[in-house]
């Protein structure tokens, strides 16, 4: 693994080892530090891999169930949305990284990496930016907004999603209609990742999108719709170095093939691309209501991408969006919600902060990986 690869920021597990170490961990609540060896990002880090987690910053602040679950299982970061752009940018011309720079502070307190989330997409945007931009306008608020955003965290964000949900297959020529799309067409991509480099050298770039894993005719389409980008980003020699999967799964949604997925990941990595998995949750909308039944199939479905996934030795790590039951924002969307009322249980712990069949179906997948490359 080449040193400016994504990583944890922990000394690995070492710095943790023994009570005496609770000193050094600042607010880090002592009950915390039993079991921390065994988290997730141990689990993953057996073959070089990490393990992260989405977090909102008042969650860390305020509540210590969050903080604690957080730091024991997890050694990288992302912000849920105080780096999306509505957050940062209230008004023309002025930022507020209030949030984000606490995450910044909490990661590196505790020795873990952050992820920044995401420097151009076609949602979060702030309600002064206009629905239209001429093509001039267009470049400059972006290119100022990516430079302005990406130097604020320079040395402090491993890696940037620096172009978020781009493939849309019912668009035109595979293109998600946005802002950016109509105004500066398919060059904006470009654009906004030499713009991140400029701004930060050291990070890692990424190109995130969703709905890559399962075997459906439009999971194919944005499968070779998202090699096309790369491809195309590679030859024309623009800075990027991984691709982001979101990998939102839907318990009993898709059919899954290994094989496609497999091959998928492969072809990325014959870029020389990392690969990580950005937003990982499990969706049990369509699964009755017996919570057995649905953390099964949960933890079935996650468990055979993730073996699918972690064979492949450009795989990076996993990201989980969220790390409790308690906190999945798929109980906010009346799309996303489940129709009987019930709380979803999309990730690894419930909502007592017990570790589910999802948790073991992690650990057990991050134990079998293949070794990094
Ligand atoms: C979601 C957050 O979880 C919600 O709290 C917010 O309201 C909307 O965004 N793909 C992404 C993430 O890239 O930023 C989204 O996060 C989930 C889908």
């Amino acid at each position: 693994m080449s040193p400016n690869r994504i990583r944890s920021g922990r000394t690995r597990r070492t710095v943790i080892a023994g009570i005496g170490a609770a000193a050094g961990l600042g607010f880090l609540d002592r009950p915390a530090l039993a079991g921390r060896e065994a988290g997730l990002a141990s689990h993953a880090a057996r073959t070089g891999r990490v393990f992260g987690t989405a977090v909102r910053s008042p969650d860390l602040t305020w509540n210590a169930t969050v903080r604690n679950e957080v730091v024991r299982e997890a050694d990288l970061l992302v912000p849920e949305y105080e780096m999306k752009w509505d957050i940062l940018g209230k008004s023309p011309g002025t930022y507020d990284f209030t949030g984000g720079d606490r995450l910044a502070a909490f990661a590196e307190q505790h020795r873990m990496g952050l992820r920044g989330h995401t420097l151009v997409w076609h949602l979060a945007l702030p309600s002064w930016l206009p629905a239209r931009l001429e093509a001039d306008e267009a470049k400059r608020v972006l290119e100022t907004h990516v430079a302005a955003v990406a130097a604020h965290y320079a040395g402090r964000v491993q890696s940037w999603d620096v172009v978020n949900e781009a493939v849309d297959p019912h668009g035109v020529d595979g293109f998600r209609d946005s802002l950016w799309r109509r105004a500066l067409g398919t060059d904006y991509i470009p654009l906004a990742f030499a713009a991140a480099a400029k701004a930060d050298p050291k990070a890692r770039l990424y190109y995130n999108d969703y709905d890559l894993e399962c075997d459906t005719p439009e999971q194919d389409l944005r499968r070779a719709k998202t090699l096309d980008i790369l491809t195309r980003l590679r030859r024309e020699g623009v800075p990027v170095h991984g691709l982001g999967i979101q990998a939102h799964l839907q318990a009993g949604r898709w059919p899954y093939d290994a094989g496609k997925f497999a091959r998928f990941l492969k072809a990325v990595a014959a870029l020389d691309l990392d690969i990580l998995i950005t937003e990982m949750d499990v969706s049990d909308r369509l699964l009755p209501a017996p919570e057995a039944e649905r953390d099964a199939a949960v933890a079935a479905l996650a468990g055979e991408v993730l073996a699918t996934f972690l064979a492949e030795p450009r795989a990076a790590g996993v990201v989980t969006w969220g790390l409790s039951d308690r906190q999945t924002w798929l109980n906010d969307l009346p799309t996303h919600r489940r129709t009987d009322g019930l709380p979803q249980r999309a990730l690894p712990l419930d909502r007592d902060g017990g570790r589910k069949p999802l948790w073991n179906a992690m650990a057990r997948a991050f134990d079998a990986a293949a070794p990094q490359r």
